[in-house]
């Protein structure tokens, strides 16, 4: 029986790499590298993760091209879900033909496998097509939506309430009152211009972990226009950009304000 691993290699730096990854990647005969054109350096640093943690000579890396998701469709998930096909017959062909029976593979994943990846529903969905078989595994990472907090020195969310992770697309559907604390990825639009006129605070940070980080925070009307300006020379620079955000609410319960005899939600 082949087996597959999905190794979560944290979000940005090579050090974000857990005992378990490493430990995983060494039992690993083939890794798979799938490259999409303007991301080399994602793939880079997967390269670079390899050499950093494993013996050469020990481990095959096969590359693979996958294609940029086609945008600007009417349909956003109908567009995902042929996108996420055609990888799934990328990934399917790396399976059957390169590597043998008894070895095993693995995909290293940004961050968690867990968070706004689909590389899990598409080894279900290989599986589920019964042209190969295989057995598989997530090995959990650190996802940037916690090195964003860690960086910015902040929790995820004050006490007892509530923390909602989104997308730039979903952030729309908030109502400004119901802004608390909201963890956005996958925000091409800049979505957090339209709650620029409320109390909230920004916490926001691109290219997280690598040598490029930017961060910046404060609230959101005092520091949008430092963000906009930035993503969009960083983008010009660079080809890509990645970046999150927390956007929260000013008022809250902080620490000094919390009856001392109830500690329910305090752990
Ligand atoms: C497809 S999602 C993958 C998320 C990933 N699985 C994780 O655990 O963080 C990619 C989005 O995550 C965020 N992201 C990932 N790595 C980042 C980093 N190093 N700096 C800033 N944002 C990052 C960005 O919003 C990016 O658009």
């Amino acid at each position: 029986m082949k087996k597959i691993y999905l190794i979560g290699i944290g979000a940005g730096n090579p050090d974000y790499l857990t005992v378990q990854a490493i430990n995983t990647m060494k039992k690993v005969d083939v890794f798979f590298l799938l490259e999409k054109e303007g991301c080399e350096e994602l793939v880079g640093i997967r390269k670079e993760i390899l050499e950093k943690y494993l013996e050469e000579g020990r481990y095959r890396v096969v590359t693979a091209e996958i294609c940029e998701r086609k945008k600007g469709g009417r349909l956003y998930e109908q567009g995902v879900e042929t996108w996420r096909q055609q990888k799934a017959g990328v990934i399917l062909e790396l399976i059957k033909h390169k590597m043998n029976d008894g070895e095993t593979g693995a995909f290293l994943i940004w961050g968690d496998p867990s968070l706004y990846d689909g590389q899990l529903e598409i080894l279900q969905y290989i599986l589920k097509q019964g042209v190969v078989d295989f057995e598989y595994e997530a090995i959990p990472g650190i996802t940037s939506v916690q090195v964003l907090a860690e960086r910015h020195k902040i929790p995820l969310n004050r006490i007892g309430e509530t923390i909602v992770i989104a997308t730039g697309r979903r952030l729309k559907e908030y109502a400004p009152s119901e802004v608390k604390n909201i963890a956005v990825v996958l925000d091409s639009y800049a979505a957090f211009r339209h709650f620029r006129d409320e109390d909230i605070d920004i916490y926001w940070g691109a290219y997280l972990g690598t040598a490029d980080e930017i961060l910046i925070s404060g609230r959101l009307k005092d520091v949008i226009e430092d963000i906009q300006k930035l993503r969009k020379e960083a983008k010009k620079r660079k080809g890509w950009i990645m970046d999150a955000y927390i956007l929260r609410r000013v008022e809250g319960l902080e620490m000094d304000k919390v009856d001392s005899h109830n500690y329910d939600d305090i752990c």
